[in-house]
């Protein structure tokens, strides 16, 4: 278990002071995989950093399994530290050494013998999946392959809890997906509680069960992933889950698209959602309603759990009145931004 309680920390420098953290208070349980998503800049590696202590908060508490690590001793700190590994967007692995060496360090300084070193690296080689590497240098390794590594080098000390900074950011879509089913995968085998940050939605989406959102150095919304994603209530939030869906307007109508409505028959509107079991339905009920047409132009929708979400782009008559067509759908928990007129003939 992990609970930070009212963190704050302040960097300041001779030209400026900035507040990275304000007030952050969270609790996370064995075994669950809680992400924190936030833009750049919101705080969230200081966040993290502030769980093993790598950054000092400058006021509250952070307990790990019942121990306050603020209240420690540096050589007692040093000992928590051993139930914490952490891994890294660039992976921080040493390019002198071999993977297994790699692997190696963090028992070497701990005095482990060798025979159990040698033991436990084949055990995570196997674990992480790259037994055949052993002998490589990182820079004959893939971005996915480096991170295995550095996740094998996280585990090496057996630890409770594992920080991950940003640890997909530097990949590629497939790798990114390879690298969280692994995540997933330790998680579920060795009940490791797993603390991410991120700042993409899809990644909360596929692993993690609970997420907070940090926005200015403060956390503004959490919950379940199911809870966020049925009613996100910041703005913040409602962003994070329809950039996720990375749906634009085709180019088509992106180039004949104007602002001015003299001469144009039709209206085009992006419609976002979250929770919305009958989307079909509301639609079909607006034409029915003002009796006119409503085009689907483009759309994508998405899972989270069981709880649905997505965006789409009509195109509505404008010779009807846009303006109750506009509030049904607010009214049916739709957020309708207007994008702009079209011709008849697009
Ligand atoms: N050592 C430092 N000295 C001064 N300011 C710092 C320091 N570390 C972080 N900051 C500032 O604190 C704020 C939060 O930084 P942080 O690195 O936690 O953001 P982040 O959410 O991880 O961003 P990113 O997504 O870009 O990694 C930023 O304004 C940053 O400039
Ligand atoms: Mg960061």
């Amino acid at each position: 278990m992990i609970e930070l309680k009212n963190i704050s920390k302040t960097f300041r420098t001779s030209k400026k002071k900035t507040t990275a953290l304000n007030n952050v208070s969270l609790k996370i349980d064995q075994g669950k995989i809680f992400g924190i998503i936030g833009k750049s800049g919101a705080g969230k590696s200081t966040l993290i950093r502030c769980v093993n202590l790598l950054e000092k908060p400058d006021q509250g508490e952070v307990w790990v399994d019942d121990i306050n690590l603020l209240e420690l001793s540096e050589s007692k700190l040093t000992m928590e530290r051993r139930k914490i590994g952490m891994i890294f967007q660039h992976f921080n692995l040493l390019s002198s050494r071999t993977v297994e060496d790699n692997i190696a360090l963090p028992l070497e300084l701990i005095g482990t013998p060798k025979s159990e070193i040698k033991n436990r690296i084949d055990e995570l080689l196997h674990l992480v999946g790259i037994s055949e590497k052993a002998k490589e240098y990182p820079a004959n390794l893939s971005g996915g392959q480096k991170q295995r590594v550095a996740i094998a080098r996280a585990l090496a000390s057996k630890p409770a809890l594992l920080l991950c900074d940003e640890a997909t950011s530097a990949l590629d879509p497939a790798t990114t997906k390879s690298i969280l089913k692994l995540l997933k995968e330790i998680n579920q085998k060795l009940n490791i509680t797993i603390l991410l940050i991120t700042h993409e939605m899809e990644v909360i989406n596929s692993i993690c069960d609970e997420v907070g959102v940090i926005d200015n150095a403060m956390l503004v919304e959490h919950g379940t992933v199911e809870e966020i994603f049925t009613n996100p209530k910041e703005e913040i939030t409602k962003e994070f889950i329809s950039e996720s869906l990375d749906l634009s307007l085709p180019p088509f109508f992106q180039k004949n698209i104007t602002e001015e409505k003299s001469n144009h028959q039709y209206c085009i509107y992006k419609l976002i959602f979250t929770n919305q079991p009958q989307y079909n339905t509301v639609i079909e009920d607006a034409k029915k309603l003002y009796d006119t047409d409503i085009e689907i132009i483009n759309s994508r929708i998405e899972y989270a759990g069981s709880i649905n979400y997505g965006t789409f782009f009509i195109k509505v008559n404008t010779e009807k009145n846009t303006t109750l067509i506009e509030n049904y759908f607010n009214e049916q928990r739709f957020n309708i931004q207007k994008i702009g007129y079209v011709r008849n003939n697009h």
